[in-house]
């Protein structure tokens, strides 16, 4: 299997593996710390035990913004099931036993919350008020699919970059389980579960963006959040199923819901305008002229012109394209990324925040499957 897979990516098996191992491949390896231990890796020895807590500024930051992601998750579960009427949920296909999966959802999320505000100790982040664009059982669905989209791409775009190892892993296994609910929430709007081979994830700054116009007031002592906020950007034509009479399936071979050469009309809107709670957060861009939108979807980060400009208004085009090329996963499928930038660098998972400065507005999450 795997090998067919990689002869049809035109590799060999071979290659494959040698790229992956060639410089630790030796006839004379190097002593190993212990036996069956193979010498290198980070933190797995008894003589540094690990330590959950932040390490840095960046690590402060960078756990409190996924912790006000999780404290939000939590309010939402419990606002739609406590909103919507059991009729309600019956009418879009969501029986007792789904419900009570959405709670239990909610459960996971107080336990993650507890276990980021320990690691943050005592100045984390606490629960605030919200306000979501939600009026129908089908709207909260679609709502939490796309607010678990952001929660875990956001976290995905920062994890690998923490000072502290330790609270990475905690926040790995939190995040595992959003993941799951990101996908059920799929489930219950009668998508394709998974569309993508690969998750993306995305910056601090892009997650902040999404998340804040929906916190209305917070307790004076949380902590600011220093990440940027960017204009917002809307796809006035994106797709959705909210009207449509799907129903909730483990899996629904859709017809795609978008397709490359598909035109995309955006507004965006100016900097300057306050957002989140405390009048504490404005919109922020320190990008040039918007010029391309950036599509962040799987592993890569694709550009496509911004045309017809006028005002805060443009267009673009949908872009071709697969993960690998050949008949690999179309890039562009899921709920992904977009954002409007002012050029086009080259950037791969790991280098995504430099995308930052030349961000003119978004993201906006794009229903592209
Ligand atoms: C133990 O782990 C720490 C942290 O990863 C590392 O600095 C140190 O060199 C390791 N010690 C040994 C004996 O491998
Ligand atoms: C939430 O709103 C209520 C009513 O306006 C207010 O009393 C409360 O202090 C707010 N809580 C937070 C955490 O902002
Ligand atoms: C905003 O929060 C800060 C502390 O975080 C507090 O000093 C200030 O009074 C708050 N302002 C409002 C409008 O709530
Ligand atoms: C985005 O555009 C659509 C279509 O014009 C509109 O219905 C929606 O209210 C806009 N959303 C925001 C947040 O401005
Ligand atoms: C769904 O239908 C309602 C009522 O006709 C309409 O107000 C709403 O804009 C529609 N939503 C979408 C996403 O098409
Ligand atoms: C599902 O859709 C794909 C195209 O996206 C098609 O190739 C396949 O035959 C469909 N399978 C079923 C069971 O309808
Ligand atoms: C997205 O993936 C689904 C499921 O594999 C597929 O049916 C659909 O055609 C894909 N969409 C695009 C735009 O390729
Ligand atoms: C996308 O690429 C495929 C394969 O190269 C090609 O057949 C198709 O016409 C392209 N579609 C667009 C919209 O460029
Ligand atoms: C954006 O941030 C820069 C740098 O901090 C600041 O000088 C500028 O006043 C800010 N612009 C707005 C609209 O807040
Ligand atoms: C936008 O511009 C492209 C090419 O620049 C053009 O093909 C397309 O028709 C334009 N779309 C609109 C809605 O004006
Ligand atoms: C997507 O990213 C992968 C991994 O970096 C790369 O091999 C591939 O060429 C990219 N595909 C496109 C269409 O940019
Ligand atoms: C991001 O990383 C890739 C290597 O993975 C590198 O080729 C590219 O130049 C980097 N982008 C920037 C803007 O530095």
């Amino acid at each position: 299997m795997v090998s067919d897979f990689v002869a049809s990516l035109g590799l060999t098996f071979a290659t494959v593996i040698l790229h992956a191992t060639l410089p630790y491949v030796s006839a004379n390896p190097v002593p190993t710390p212990a036996p069956f231990t193979p010498s290198g890796g980070l933190g797995t020895n008894a003589t540094h035990p690990p330590v959950y807590s932040p390490m840095s500024h960046f690590d402060f930051q960078s756990l409190n913004l996924a912790l006000n992601q999780e404290l939000i998750e939590l309010d939402l579960f419990h606002f739609g099931l406590a909103k919507f009427s059991v009729d309600e949920f019956e009418a879009a296909g969501l029986d007792a036993d789904d419900r009570f999966l959405i709670e239990f959802m909610a459960d996971q999320e107080v336990g993650h919350a507890k276990a980021l505000t320990d690691i943050l100790g005592p100045h984390s982040a606490k629960s605030c008020n919200y306000s979501y664009p939600i009026n129908t059982v089908r709207e909260f669905v679609d709502f939490c699919q796309k607010l678990t989209r952001f929660g875990e791409s956001g976290v995905y775009g920062f994890l690998e970059h923490l000072d502290s190892r330790a609270s990475a892993q905690i926040l790995l296994q939190s995040i595992s389980t959003e993941a799951r609910q990101q996908m059920i929430f799929r489930q219950f709007e009668g998508l394709f579960p998974m569309p993508v081979w690969f998750i993306p994830g995305i910056t601090q700054s892009m997650a902040w963006t999404l998340l804040s116009p929906y916190i209305v007031s917070c307790p004076a002592e949380n902590p600011h959040i220093v990440f940027q906020n960017f204009p917002a950007l809307n796809i006035t034509n994106n797709p959705s199923v909210i009207n449509d009479s799907l129903t909730p399936l483990v899996s629904n071979n859709l017809s795609a819901l978008s397709f490359p050469g598909r035109e995309l009309f955006l507004s965006w809107e100016s900097p300057g305008k306050i957002t989140g709670y405390n009048d504490s957060y404005v919109t922020n861009t320190t990008a040039g002229e918007p010029q391309f939108v950036a599509w962040i979807s799987q592993l890569n980060t694709t550009y496509t012109p911004l045309s017809n400009i006028s005002g805060n208004t443009g267009t673009t085009i949908q872009p071709n394209g697969t993960i690998f090329g050949g008949d690999t996963a179309p890039v562009i499928n899921g709920t992904m990324f977009v954002v409007i930038t002012d050029s086009d660098p080259f950037l791969t998972p790991f280098n995504i925040s430099l995308l930052n400065e030349h961000i003119v507005a978004g993201p906006a999450l794009y229903q592209s499957g």
